[in-house]
């Protein structure tokens, strides 16, 4: 009989599809199946072609782009000289997730799906397309299609003689077990800290700890938003590109969670994984309150999977009953109203299961709780103009729901609470390629959009070609009110005067009717087509991907009607082509 053996491979950037992946493979290993989960880009992908039996679990992210962890495969699998059969002997299905509030809905999964279908794989079902803008979340399309595939895939490789079925209520092994130590026990071999190459670029596995140089608040005291200007020494990036920035919780929750599950901080362990091909970005020996503070997200909104397995350890009848009712389908959306609508969090989540939580085995940490993501920003200055800095504005996050705490972002409320004078202050930080491309040319002006902090990758733009001496920029801005969030407004009014800018500011709270950057750009209009028509201009679009990017492109759209004499078709379609020849670019985020 062949071996019964499934890979799933995943292309994540918020964790959700790999969360995703990873339930495929503990629902693998319940029927039995020998099965590996991988990240897209940590698989060698030159191995494809003698695989039977792949799932893939990919997201779409930004617009229509490909996750970080499966950018390389990406390129791989669309190189021309791949023979048409390369994957005939691939079983394969594809699982999408997505947003259908963004234009390109899925479009890796579908394309995926295409692709691999052309090299000659057989897929086993049509592709799923998950859609975080259902009531449900995305369960409530990979649900019935896991069933699907699950009937697909135990005809192919029938469960062996004699074995079931694993119930949901047995624990699977973890994926690490965990060895106390003393402290200062020798650092074993095979660490599971991810190698890097001495001298290697800052990335993800081995972060540039950069000092924080200054954190200055730009809105007035009174205004409802807190944003702010970082300031981190820094050697790397140029306009367009992002820095990545890893958080850590902060010492009361870290102090609760360890309280919580009776684990001394102070205490070092090592890992070792249960399968190959696990490693974690933790040092061995670790601490607990190293894994604690900068390893479990346990901020974030916790998963149905994490209440699958929390109900695997629960000591109280009343608890597991409740924890596996939230992991059932039925129990979606009860779910949803106690964790996802108030943003519950997974430390007060813990609360309100005690006699589960002081039951868990610390070994099972890894598995319950996800790795703290790191996030995104815009760099948001030029080392033209700043040499050996790296700058970002940032918003920090807070809201209220219905639970009396108010909600706050990991990463902008730790940052915005580095003071640099209290000592040396550092951040793990390194620099991606972000989606923004600035033309090279000094001759082409660009038209930037950028309400709120939307502005930022427009500053380090503006910044560094005007430390060339280019003029030809023209920025629209938008705030609540002009003495409250009108942050860099000196910087502006500077290049203004200079001549090296061109503004339109847009104060949506100074009057008793809203006006945005979109009214501005019509109001404009005269000079946005000259730019576009005459001179080759290229226009970018930064900032919330809510209402903005559709009420901004329709302004666009209305401009070319107006001035150009375009009909709505055709302007539809003008705005299409500058987007495909990247004159029109954009950078949104929720
Ligand atoms: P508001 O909060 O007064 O509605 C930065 O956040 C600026 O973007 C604010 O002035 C905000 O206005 C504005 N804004 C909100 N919704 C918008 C939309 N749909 N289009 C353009 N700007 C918007």
């Amino acid at each position: 009989m062949a071996e019964r053996k499934l890979l799933v491979l995943f292309g994540s950037q918020t964790g959700t599809a790999q969360d995703t992946a990873e339930r495929i493979g503990r629902e693998a290993k319940r029927r039995h199946l020998q099965c590996t989960v991988e990240a897209l880009d940590s698989y060698d992908v030159a191995n494809l072609i003698n695989e039977l039996l792949v799932v893939f679990v990919c997201a779409t992210t930004g617009q229509g782009d490909p996750p970080d962890n499966m950018k390389l495969f990406w390129r791989f699998l669309f190189r021309k000289n791949l023979p048409s059969g390369a994957l005939c002997r691939l079983d394969y299905a594809v699982l999408g997730l997505g947003d259908s509030s963004y234009p390109k809905f899925n479009f890796i999964a579908k394309k995926l799906h295409k692709r691999v279908l052309q090299l000659g794989g057989n897929p086993l079902l049509p592709v799923a397309l998950g859609d975080d803008q259902h009531d449900l979340g995305p369960d409530a399309v990979i649900d019935p299609w896991l069933v699907a595939l699950w009937d697909k895939i135990l005809v192919l490789y029938p469960l062996p003689p004699g074995l079931e079925i694993i119930s949901p209520d047995v624990r699977l092994p973890p994926k690490y077990t965990l060895h106390y130590v003393a402290e200062d026990s020798p650092q074993p071999r095979g660490v599971l800290l991810q190698p890097t190459a001495p001298g290697a670029a800052p990335s993800e596995f081995c972060p540039f700890a950069a000092p924080v140089v200054s954190n200055q608040r730009l809105t007035a005291q009174s205004h409802f938003q807190d944003v702010r200007l970082i300031d981190f020494a820094g050697w790397d990036g140029v306009a367009g590109d992002v820095v990545m920035v890893q958080p850590q919780n902060c010492p009361e929750d870290v102090q609760q969670f360890c309280q919580l599950l009776c684990l001394d901080p102070d205490r070092h362990f090592l890992l070792k994984p249960t399968e190959p091909a696990l490693p974690a970005l933790l040092p061995q020996p670790c601490s607990i309150r190293h894994l604690v503070t900068h390893y479990l997200d346990i901020s974030c909104v916790p998963r149905r999977s994490f209440f699958q397995l929390l109900s695997c350890f629960s000591t109280s009848e009343l608890e597991r009953e409740k924890l596996q009712e939230f992991s059932s389908a039925q129990g979606q959306e009860e779910l949803y109203s106690y964790c996802n609508r108030p943003r519950r969090t997974t430390l007060e989540v813990m609360w309100d299961f005690p006699h589960t939580t002081c039951a868990i085995p610390p070994e099972y940490l890894l598995d319950l709780i996800p790795r703290i993501r790191p996030r995104a920003f815009s760099i948001a200055s030029s080392m033209l103009a700043h040499p050996d800095r790296i700058q970002i504005l940032m918003a920090v996050v807070q809201y209220k729901t219905w639970l009396s705490k108010p909600r706050r972002g990991l990463c902008s409320t730790w940052l915005a609470s580095l003071n640099p004078e209290q000592g040396d202050v550092r951040v793990p930080l390194w620099v991606k390629k972000g989606g923004l491309k600035f033309p090279p040319d000094p001759d082409i002006p660009v038209i930037m959009i950028g309400p709120g902090t939307g502005v930022a990758p427009f500053r380090a733009a503006i910044q560094e070609r005007v430390a060339q001496g280019w003029r030809g920029n023209c920025l629209f801005f938008g705030c609540r009110q002009k003495s409250k969030d009108f942050y860099c407004q000196a910087e502006w009014e500077e290049l203004v005067a200079k001549g090296f800018l061109t503004l339109f500011t847009a104060f949506s709270r100074d009057q008793e009717e809203k006006v945005y950057v979109q009214h501005r750009i019509l109001e404009n209009r005269r000079l946005v087509w000259e730019l576009l028509s005459s001179r080759n201009a290229h226009v970018y679009l930064a900032g919330n991907a809510k209402q903005m990017p559709v009420a901004v492109a329709e302004a666009l759209q209305s401009v070319l009607q107006l001035e150009g004499g375009l009909s709505p078709s055709e302007a539809e379609e003008y705005l299409a082509a500058l987007e495909r020849s990247q004159r029109f670019q954009s950078e949104t985020w929720s």
